[in-house]
């Protein structure tokens, strides 16, 4: 590959800043001297990936995808080092004289750069022929101007024209030298077929007297068209879009983000519509935060790629009831990918783009600022409507509602909307959360183990906390293998409280309890683990600061109080580092070694040299020494909320213990008040151990 010139090579290189190139793809931010953001090859909701300006290194301790500013670009493009270069080269202005090709230098490039390259080759030709040729102006530039585009944006979105005929892109891509091959794989060409499916050897272009949408990928490739006709005609295809290739993933693409991208994330919201053209009217009426699913229904995939620039996503569909519909579905998935959602709808008849024409651009952004509702509230005014004063009618559309709010990962997002709409339709909430725990519960029957987060109210952490299922996507991770027996203590430690809930809800079946179960014999006793845990952190890292100011002994007492240990060992020497930390000093580890008594000594010097096998419970052990030394608020948080943990659970044991005993009616009830309210404890710490726990899971 010695297309270009090993100086220019490394000036590239060295012109390339990381955290630039990075930023254009995810949303980094700043936590010590590295930058984290949630990794762009694998499904994850929290940070493990993280980059390293001062070495302009990325890595990501989730996946294990690690390299430099050229790697990554390869690794997220999928292309060769050559077009990752050439892709460095064009976004910091530096020229690259390309040699002529020889036809070997050609078969080297692979196939996704030269579909790539085609594609190019397409869309250049396109954009030539709407703006220079006397068919394109008259009939292509004609209509866009109709439908109110100007220029600009049309150079934005790299617009073309095809011509009424057969084979011109054909002959046009012959004369300059590409090969039809790869026309035909990126579905420029259609192969004609007989009536038996077999190849005619005949050709055409499957693009003829459309206005050409190029779709371009996040980097601004393009990947593939979508192409309106001009016709009135019904029998024709209103839209004719590229078929799937090696490039174009249509599931994991969303028209306009290239071009969006930099405005939802300063606006830290994304507009969703449907069409092509409602994307083209909002960005050039300054909306420019838009995308659009291009008429099909969302896909995980692209719901992903909006959650690497924005948590907050407003759909803008049409009033009708089809438009309605789209958005219903479109929610559900969307708040599955743990996003935050609010909906738009337009008068009926209207789609934003019709509407944005109507009444400009300042009404426009106003009417979507005040109309904009979040998805419980859109839900129930949509149900109020239709159900009115039907009961039965009301009842469905409130488990309607419900099958909603069992899609949020977030638990304690869960409780708030419960909370929300058992105030909106005036309904109790212990009842709505009886009626939310029987619908979780069937739908998990219905699909067991399926269902991405099927979790009982409140479950919070498990594996709902990363959104979605892994999916097939081979980018994503690896498939999750089977756990351990640790493993599985742990979750059931953490994850599987059913028993609880169900007292919550329908009443009656208890299970004895994981955490008793867990504490017999040889397994470790959580509650010691844990609080050896918090004491490893405070001797270890007592001076370093989880934020601006504040230490590591400081955050950690600030969070337990004083006394918060129970083991006599811990205690004492918990005592003693806080006294070493009223006197204004770290306790640091080496003085604290030399204390006079055996056992704190001993234990010191274990806590110190037991870091890298924590507990046989920790997961992915590495990944949480790494957080911890350059994450010491995440390890800090991580080992606070098990603690506390344990000590709800232990709480909640004792209250489950106390019923199986016979009781009157109002011990009965206290113990149930208790256990509501430490369950209700229990689910705040699992949905914020999910958040914590989920960047290193
Ligand atoms: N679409 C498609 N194939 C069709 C119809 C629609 O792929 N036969 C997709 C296109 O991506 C289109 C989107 O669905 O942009 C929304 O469809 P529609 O609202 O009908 O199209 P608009 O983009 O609004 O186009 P226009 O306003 O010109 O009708
Ligand atoms: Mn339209």
């Amino acid at each position: 590959m010695a297309r270009i010139p090993k100086e220019l090579v490394d000036h590239i290189i060295q012109t390339a800043d990381i955290v630039e190139v990075v930023g254009d793809f995810v949303q980094l931010k700043r936590k010590g001297q590295n930058l984290w953001a949630p990794c762009p090859f694998h499904n994850e909701k929290s940070p493990s990936f993280s980059v390293n300006p001062a070495k302009s290194l990325y890595k990501c301790f989730g996946c294990g995808k690690a390299g430099g500013v050229v790697q990554f670009v390869m690794d997220v493009e999928g292309t060769s080092y050559v077009e990752a270069l050439k892709y460095l080269a064009k976004k910091y202005a530096i020229e690259i004289q390309e040699e002529e090709k020889t036809p070997q230098q050609q078969l080297e490039q692979n196939e996704r750069d030269s579909q790539f390259i085609v594609s190019d080759f397409a869309k250049n030709h396109y954009h030539r022929l709407l703006l220079n040729s006397e068919e394109g102006m008259s009939i292509g530039y004609g209509y866009l101007k109709e439908r109110g585009l100007n220029l600009s944006t049309i150079q934005t979105f790299e617009l073309g024209y095809s011509l009424d005929a057969w084979d011109d892109l054909m002959k046009a891509a012959e004369t300059a030298g590409y090969d039809k091959k790869y026309l035909e794989k990126t579905g420029l060409t259609v192969i004609r077929t007989d009536d038996q499916g077999k190849d005619t050897g005949r050709r055409y272009d499957r693009f003829r007297g459309r206005v050409m949408f190029p779709i371009h990928n996040i980097s601004g490739r393009v990947v593939g068209f979508g192409a309106r006709t001009l016709k009135r005609d019904d029998k024709m295809a209103k839209y004719l879009n590229s078929p799937e290739s090696e490039i174009y993933h249509k599931s994991d693409v969303l028209y306009g983000l290239f071009q969006a991208r930099q405005a939802i994330r300063t606006q830290e919201v994304c507009y969703l519509v449907e069409g092509y053209l409602d994307v083209l009217s909002l960005y050039q009426g300054g909306i420019k935060n838009v995308v659009a699913s291009s008429g099909t229904s969302l896909t995980e995939g692209q719901i992903r790629l909006i959650k690497r620039y924005s948590d907050n996503v407003t759909v803008l569909y049409d009033g009708d009831a089809a438009g309605i519909k789209a958005s219903l579905r479109g929610t559900d998935l969307l708040l599955e990918g743990g996003l935050n959602v609010r909906v738009v709808l337009f008068p009926d008849g209207d789609d934003p783009d019709s509407y944005i024409r109507k009444v400009g651009d300042q009404r426009f952004t106003e009417y979507i600022e005040t109309k904009s509702q979040d998805f419980i509230s859109f839900k129930t005014t949509l149900v109020a409507r239709e159900a009115s004063n039907d009961p039965v009618k009301k009842a469905e559309a409130i488990r309607d509602v419900l099958h909603s709010i069992a899609k949020v990962p977030d638990a304690i997002k869960r409780q708030v909307f419960l909370q929300q709409t058992s105030a909106t339709f005036g309904i109790d909430e212990q009842v709505l959360i009886t009626e939310y725990n029987k619908l979780v519960k069937t739908a998990s029957q219905k699909a067991p183990g399926g269902s991405g987060n099927a979790g009982s109210y409140g479950q919070g952490a498990g594996s709902a906390n990363t959104g979605f299922p892994p999916s097939n996507n081979p980018r994503s991770a690896p498939a999750p293998r089977p756990m351990t027996d640790e493993e599985e203590a742990e979750m059931l430690m953490y994850g599987g409280h059913e028993a609880t809930v169900e007292i919550l809800g329908a009443g009656a079946s208890f299970q004895p309890s994981a955490a008793k179960a867990e504490a017999d014999d040889d397994t470790p006793d959580m509650l010691q683990v844990c609080e050896r845990e918090v004491l490893r952190l405070l001797v270890l890292y007592a001076g370093r600061e989880v934020e601006e100011e504040i230490s590591v002994a400081a955050y950690l007492m600030g969070q337990l109080g004083e006394n918060p240990l129970q083991k006599p060992l811990y205690a004492e020497m918990w005592e003693i580092c806080r006294q070493e930390l009223l006197a204004g000093r770290f306790p640091d580890a080496r003085l604290l070694a030399q204390n006079e008594r055996e056992d704190i000594r001993q234990l010191i010097t274990d806590l110190a040299t037991e870091r890298y096998e924590i507990s046989p419970n920790w997961r992915t052990k590495e990944i949480y020494v790494f957080n911890e030394v350059d994450l010491p608020k995440l390890a800090c948080d991580n080992a606070v909320l098990r603690l506390n943990k344990v000590h709800v659970q232990r709480e909640l044991d004792q209250c489950l213990e106390k019923l199986r005993h016979p009781l009157d009616d109002v011990e009965m009830f206290e113990i149930l008040g208790d256990i509501k309210r430490l369950k209700e404890l229990d689910n705040e710490l699992a949905g914020l151990l999910g958040t914590v726990v989920g960047r290193t899971a």
